[in-house]
């Protein structure tokens, strides 16, 4: 059983939310994006910020590793997905959402082509030696010319092991330049979240674009 299956097998989900990220509300629109893009949203877990971006007139593709957190998902919603297995992957559709189940790195460009995506505690869920490859993976998964919103979370890392993992400007530079256009939207410092013990908390919005 994996890290990831344990914390939703014993319910500690702490990185869940109930409510829409409002980063999400302010900065999307200004990705200038036309009505029936569709989203990737990677490491999904079971957020409501997908049911969010499909009332923007969006399709969105998920991708979770848990079958936990994607049957919550739909049945928190009160939906039926039709269900297909697509080799390692399992495909979850209802509507305007698909959850495709299943590792990140094994989904297939013949699964997923999106326009633009959403990325909130997925990056930062990865440990430094493993986000070469999501980035890649996400470049992969997604059209020339596509926009992502990233949000981070950095803070000293010798202070807290993660998940999450702190995510610095310096590396989101180093990670998506020269391939993505990186342009910082907002830096927030997050004052409650020292209470963890860390001696500085930043939050960062990013608008990337896949050139
Ligand atoms: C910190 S949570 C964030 C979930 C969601 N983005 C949110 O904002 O609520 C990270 C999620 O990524 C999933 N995950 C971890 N490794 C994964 C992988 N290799 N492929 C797909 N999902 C993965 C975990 O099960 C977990 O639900």
């Amino acid at each position: 059983m994996t890290f990831w299956h344990q914390r939703w097998d014993d319910n500690q989900t702490g990185w869940h939310r109930d409510v829409v990220n409002d980063l999400l509300i302010k900065h999307w629109p200004s990705l200038n994006l036309e009505q029936g893009i569709n989203v990737l949203v990677p490491l999904c877990g079971k957020s409501v910020d997908m049911h969010w971006l499909v009332q923007q007139g969006h399709s969105v593709t998920g991708i979770e590793l848990v079958e936990t957190a994607v049957e919550a998902f739909f049945s928190e919603a009160k939906k039926t997905p039709t269900v297909e297995s697509l080799g390692e992957i399992k495909q979850y559709k209802e509507g305007k959402t698909t959850l495709l189940q299943g590792d990140v790195m094994a989904v297939r460009p013949t699964m997923v082509s999106s326009g633009a995506w959403y990325d909130r505690a997925a990056l930062i869920a990865l440990p430094s030696t493993m986000r070469p490859a999501y980035v890649k993976q996400i470049r992969a998964l997604c059209q020339p010319g596509s926009t992502g919103l990233m949000i981070t979370f950095s803070y000293p890392q010798n202070e807290m092991q993660g998940p999450p993992f702190s995510l610095p400007d310096e590396e989101v530079l180093r990670l998506f330049e020269p391939e993505f256009e990186v342009e910082l939207l907002e830096r927030i410092a997050l004052e409650d979240e020292k209470q963890r013990g860390l001696t500085s908390v930043h939050s960062a919005v990013y608008k990337l674009t896949r050139t």
